[in-house]
């Protein structure tokens, strides 16, 4: 049966795949225009199908110029979707399939299947893109080794596994791995390389290369050395060698996402691979290691173990990331990780999980698979392991995952089948745990204490909101861990995780010589929101004294948002002196690590504080959230003056440039400290920092704090200057204007900079930094008279018509279209209404549009 276009494919109605592939040989003649691909497939009927299946091939843009089955010609007419030879037609036993496609890359803007970019050559398959380079059966349960043959005058060519041929114009490669579709990759191109090798534990000398553009080779020794660390890791962590002889990554300039993880030949988006101190700041070093590992881990969890279907997307993506935060922690600070990927977690996922797009790790149903790459699957399919792995202990976790890996190797696997392990390895029961994957919205724990002659109670209510499709929520298995806090400070009950089965939970503790403290989700061990009640005095205790790193910075965050939240209710609270002094503490606080105290400092973001007011019943006003922040601000700043200007000189990082977590933590701090005191200094200090910064970092730090106040025409003007031939670096002079322009000037602004000579739309990065940055400064985009709505629904229409995936991505800015007050949520909606209404839109943004609306 055809795909019908639009329509949704439900889990549910999964079937095996009736012809599995025993093996595939493509050729690859390339051409601008008129690139030829050649394949031969061998297949066989699955004996765990039924028979008498027609032959059904996915096949989107082809031109087909001649299709075969054991060399007998077939009169097939290929329809929107594919081809299907009938039964009747087909040969009994194993048969050969051979065609030949007609494609033309350089006009393939959606960046999907084979695609050119700078006039290199490269593939973009995953999700269901190998079905835009020849008819297959696409799905990620066909597994099969790849033999291919690339024909072309450039100087590199590039396949997935080890290279087996090659001569004047063409390269022979062989993937003995069986892989599905979705991991294959072919690069053509005139690259150079970054080369190094790595020894695996088992003896194997694997060729490593990073391939850029010619004038990048200064900027790879970053990315290789996470790369080698990373295998190593993997080796000492998971007990995971590579697999292949050799390893490639190329750098490419026009990517839909970060990266992608296809067999022997990583793609990257050149932002996650490229990096000097000079170019690139600390965060986007600690994004490059974080992504370079992540795909590498794939070799793994992902491609030696699959998928069975789309549905299951977390089996891979949730545990990679995991994998990665994990590796993070051990390369740099688990602590600080552990915050950083929480800050993420909610700004992104609870915020979906709160809106009309919240879905569960594991969808039931979609119309558009690549509408559910989302912080869903990823990252709170990464929570759901971290609590599997609380649940069940270290060790048993241990267990489980080589179990898993020793069964499953070799196999297209399902969410079921990771919970077996889990269930065997850990010797315990999961099945109400697994209601997690399936079960849409962040719980919300309501907390209650009661305190009498030295007994504390403590009691748990936990509650789910309904989400899409589901109005009726049931109690999930939460993993609360918790300690005391005596009033001196010093720790009464360590900490110990107590499971919240069902819709409520007491425990008691008896002969506490005082009332205690609570801290509780420590290492914030689910993905829930906590409703409690706690004093400012508690908090302050807790950010002061909490054993867990992850509960003192909480604390300092509850007290922030709590004041701003109550400055922008009753619009006259100043800040309190309370919460000051504990702020100069942390600050101060030479034993802590400064990274830490750079993320303690920061206030909770405006997108954030709207989350919260719309939480407690409010209808938040953007711009009244950005004014009232910037009064804390200003009042914080001066009143820490002193100590931040100590605290800014105390950080220089004297020495050669090192991107380790702990440089990287004393330049965040001093660029905080900085920016704070822009505040309150007329920008003086920012003005000092920008002129002698010789790191992104700093540079970038300073001129943005001058924009935050107003200022910074001329430092952004040398910016460009200096950084017009940088690619990456001009992303960033793009973003940085738009991100911290006032808000009265976001919208202009923006519009002025779509009409730079330098906005190239069709890249996905320059839309992002453009586009995407006036939705991220939302005092901007939520402009009372909605032209901020206009102007980005206008260019999302726009990318549409070229790249369907990036303009769905992008539109997820309007997905809190129902929090805001009734003049704003008309003109969000009435945006919406016009994208669905436009003529010709994708699949892609008409999933994403009609489900924001609630159709
Ligand atoms: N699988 C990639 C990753 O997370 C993400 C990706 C999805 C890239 C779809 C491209 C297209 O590592
Ligand atoms: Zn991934």
């Amino acid at each position: 049966m055809p795909d019908t276009p639009n329509q949704p494919v439900f889990l549910a109605d999964y079937q095996p795949p009736p012809f599995l592939v025993e093996s595939v040989a493509l050729t690859f003649r390339l051409h601008p225009t008129a690139t030829r691909v050649l394949s031969e497939i061998r297949f066989r009927r699955n004996p765990a199908a039924s028979a008498g299946h027609d032959l059904r091939l996915d096949g989107e843009g082809l031109n087909l110029i001649s299709a075969q089955i054991d060399g007998t010609a077939l009169a097939t007419r290929p329809d929107a979707t594919g081809l299907t030879v009938a039964a009747a037609d087909l040969p009994d036993g194993p048969f050969l399939w051979q065609s030949e496609v007609q494609i033309a890359p350089e006009g393939n803007t959606a960046l999907e299947g084979l695609y050119m970019s700078n006039g290199m050559y490269c593939t973009q398959c995953e999700a269901e893109g190998f079905r835009k380079i020849t008819y297959y059966p696409d799905r990620p349960d066909v597994m099969a080794p790849f033999r291919v043959r690339i024909e072309s005058d450039l100087p590199v060519l590039l396949s997935n596994g080890n290279p087996v041929a090659s001569g004047t114009g063409w390269a022979e490669w062989d993937d003995p791995h069986p892989k599905p579709s979705y991991l294959f990759a072919l690069v053509a191109g005139n690259l150079v390389s970054t080369a190094d090798s790595f020894t695996t534990i088992e003896g194997r000398n694997v060729a490593l290369n990073i391939w850029v553009r010619p004038g990048d080779e200064g900027s790879t020794a970053y990315a290789m050395d996470a790369l080698k660390r990373a295998m190593r890791w993997d080796e000492q962590v998971y007990g995971r060698a590579y697999d292949l002889d050799i390893f490639n990554i190329v750098a490419v300039d026009d990517f839909n996402m970060g990266a992608m993880e296809n067999k022997g030949l990583n793609i990257f988006n050149s932002r996650y691979v490229l990096a000097t101190p000079e170019t690139a700041t600390d965060a986007d070093f600690a994004s490059i290691e974080r992504i370079i590992a992540h795909e590498y881990f794939h070799n793994w969890t992902g491609n030696r173990i699959t998928c069975r279907d789309w549905f299951q997307l977390s089996l891979k993506e949730g545990l990679t990331v995991f994998r990665d935060q994990q590796f993070m922690g051990d390369m740099r600070s688990h602590a600080v990780k552990r915050i950083e990927d929480v800050l993420t977690l909610r700004a992104r996922q609870f915020r979906e999980d709160a809106g009309p797009l919240a879905h569960p790790v594991r969808p039931e149903s979609y119309v558009e698979i690549n509408n559910f790459y989302t912080a869903t699957v990823y990252e709170k399919g990464a929570e759901l392991i971290r609590m599997l792995r609380l649940l069940v202990g270290e060790d048993r976790y241990s267990a489980a995952l080589d179990l898993y890996f020793s069964r499953h190797d070799g196999q297209a696997c399902t969410i079921e089948d990771w919970i077996a392990v889990f269930e065997e390895a850990g010797g315990r029961d999961l099945s109400q745990f697994k209601r997690w994957y399936g079960q849409a919205g962040t719980p919300r724990v309501d907390v209650t204490e009661d305190w009498q002659d030295g007994q504390y109670t403590l009691t748990l209510r936990q509650h789910t909101a309904p989400t899409p499709g589901q109005p009726l929520k049931e109690p999930l298995l939460i993993p609360v861990a918790m300690g005391l806090i005596g009033q001196d400070g010093r720790e009464i009950v360590p900490t110990q995780v107590l499971e919240l089965d069902g819709p409520t939970l007491s425990v008691t503790f008896d002969d506490l010589p005082t009332r205690p403290v609570l801290s509780l989700l420590r290492g914030f061990s689910a993905p829930v929101v906590l409703h409690h009640a706690q004093s400012a005095k508690d908090r302050a205790i807790l950010l002061a004294h909490d054993t867990d790193p992850f509960n003192r910075f909480e604390a300092g965050r509850s007290l922030a948002r709590d004041m701003l939240q109550a400055m922008i209710v009753e619009t006259t609270t100043r800040p309190d002196a309370e919460f000051i002094d504990a702020l100069r503490i942390v600050l101060c606080d030479a034993t802590l690590d400064p990274a830490f105290r750079a993320l303690a400092l920061r206030l909770p973001g405006q997108d954030e504080l709207a989350a919260a007011l719309h939480e407690a019943g409010h209808r938040p006003d953007p711009v009244a959230i950005f004014e009232m922040r910037q009064s804390a601000l200003k009042t914080l700043a001066e009143a820490l003056k002193p100590d931040l200007l100590q605290v800014a000189q105390m950080m220089e990082t004297p020495g050669p440039f090192s991107a380790s977590a702990n440089d990287a933590g004393r330049r965040a701090l001093r660029v905080q400290a900085v920016a704070l005191l822009a505040q309150v200094d007329g920008g003086a200090a920012a003005r000092a920092s920008f002129a002698r910064a010789n790191t992104m970092t700093e540079q970038l730090g300073a001129w943005t704090a001058l924009l935050d106040i107003g200022a910074g025409a001329q430092e952004g003007a040398e910016f460009y200057r200096r950084w017009e031939g940088d690619r990456l670096v001009l992303d960033k002079w793009f973003a940085a204007q738009i991100m911290h322009a006032l808000p009265q000037n976001a919208v202009a602004l923006t519009r002025t900079l779509t009409c730079h000579p330098r906005f190239d739309w069709k890249n996905p990065n320059r839309f992002r930094a453009v586009i995407g940055a006036l939705g991220a400064n939302a005092a901007g985009f939520h402009s009372p008279d909605g032209a901020g709505y206009h102007l980005v629904a206008d260019w999302l229409l726009r990318l549409d018509g070229a790249n369907p995936q990036a303009a769905a991505r992008n539109s997820t800015v309007f997905e809190t279209w129902r929090r805001y007050d009734g003049d704003r949520q008309t003109l969000l909606q009435a945006e919406l209404q016009r994208m669905a209404s436009h003529p010709g839109l994708s699949r892609d943004m008409g999933e994403m549009v009609g489900r924001m609306l609630g159709e």
